[in-house]
């Protein structure tokens, strides 16, 4: 009897100290108790956006990934401009590029109403709705994990270098990643957020005009006949051929060499990343499993919890 609860003490301490030891501190039900209402709330907002726009989906979900490629997802991409901060929306990734700030708003607005007092940080918001956005546009669900706070601060700098640029390579996409804790498999899935969405000429030109043998020809004309070689930098072409569905053609398009950016077919170009392209071109079900597992652990990024950071009271702004 007694060694038997001895036994138990034992191994209710090490489980104990494996969960403080390997898992995240987020929990998905972070809000249950405290605001149950929170992420229904995100939901119709998200949804009214999508209804409006399909291609907002999109741009909430790349939102996610920006924030937390940039010291962790800590709704650091939120932050305006401000004599003490040099925001991120400023960094050549996201001018002119990133939107969707007005809808983080509107949700914002949207639950902080409906709990009554502002409990849901900006960081936790981003995570959220990309997660409801991938759903409206056709995808995969999966348990988002939450409890993140928001920073104080933001940096131009560190989203500059930090943010994968469309003109790398692979070992280049690869090293990124590692550095972000995200193996070769995460990248690839991940990058099948491009199965949504849309890009400007001035991002695939180089590649439709330059890259003559890793492009299909019939495809490189039809690009340029809407990116000519000058002007137009802000024409828009689909990164695959549906990018208002979340399905597995970014990578069938893959194989076919119909990446838009050169940092898409860099994972389809004789490296090692060529056989999961090429199952997930045939495999929608392992696409959506490991892109859903991709995404909780890029949400885990360095995630500010307990004490530090805080609850923005307005997401573009410190309190
Ligand atoms: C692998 C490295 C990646 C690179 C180099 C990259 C680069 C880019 C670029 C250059 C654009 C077009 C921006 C513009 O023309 O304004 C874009 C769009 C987009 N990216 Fe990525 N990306 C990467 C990974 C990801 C990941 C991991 C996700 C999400 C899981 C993602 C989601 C998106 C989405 C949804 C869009 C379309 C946004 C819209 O239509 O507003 N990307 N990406
Ligand atoms: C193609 O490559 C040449 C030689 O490197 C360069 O001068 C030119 O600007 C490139 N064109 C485009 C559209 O990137």
């Amino acid at each position: 009897m007694a060694s038997c609860s001895f036994f138990l003490l034992h191994a209710f301490l090490l489980f104990s100290l494996a969960t403080i030891a390997f898992s995240s501190p987020l929990t998905p039900y972070y809000y249950d108790k405290v605001c149950p209402e929170a992420l229904p709330a995100i939901k119709r907002v998200v949804q009214a956006a999508v209804q409006q726009e399909r291609r907002m989906g999109a741009s909430l979900l790349r939102l996610h990934f920006h924030d937390c490629f940039v010291n962790g997802c800590d709704g650091s991409i939120l932050l305006d401009p401000s004599p003490t901060i040099d925001s991120e929306k400023n960094a050549l990734p996201n001018l002119n590029s990133a939107r969707g700030f007005d809808v983080i708003d509107k949700i914002k607005l949207a639950v902080d109403k409906a709990c009554g007092y502002p409990v849901v940080s900006c960081a936790d918001i981003l995570a959220v709705a990309a997660r409801d956005s991938v759903v409206a546009l056709g995808g995969p669900t999966w348990k988002v994990q939450l409890g993140r706070r928001d920073s104080t601060t933001a940096s131009r700098t560190d989203a500059n270098t930090d943010i994968p640029s469309p003109f790398m390579d692979l070992p280049a996409l690869i090293n990124i990643f590692q550095k972000h804790g995200l193996n070769v498999k995460d990248l690839v899935a991940l990058s099948g957020g491009h199965t949504i969405g849309i890009a400007q000429c001035r991002i695939f030109r180089t590649r439709i005009y330059n890259e003559t043998t890793t492009i299909n020809p019939a495809f490189a004309r039809q690009r340029q006949a809407i990116c000519p070689l000058s002007g137009g930098d802000s024409n828009l072409a689909p990164l695959d051929p549906t990018p208002a569905f979340f399905d597995k053609k970014y990578f069938t398009n893959l194989v076919k060499k119909k990446g838009l950016l050169h940092s898409d077919q860099a994972l389809f170009n004789g490296g090692q990343t060529d056989k999961l392209v090429k199952s997930y071109s045939t495999n929608a079900g392992a696409f959506s499993q490991d892109f859903a597992k991709s995404m909780i652990k890029m949400g885990n990024i360095k995630p500010l919890t307990g004490k530090n950071g805080q609850i923005r009271l307005n997401c573009r702004k410190v309190n």
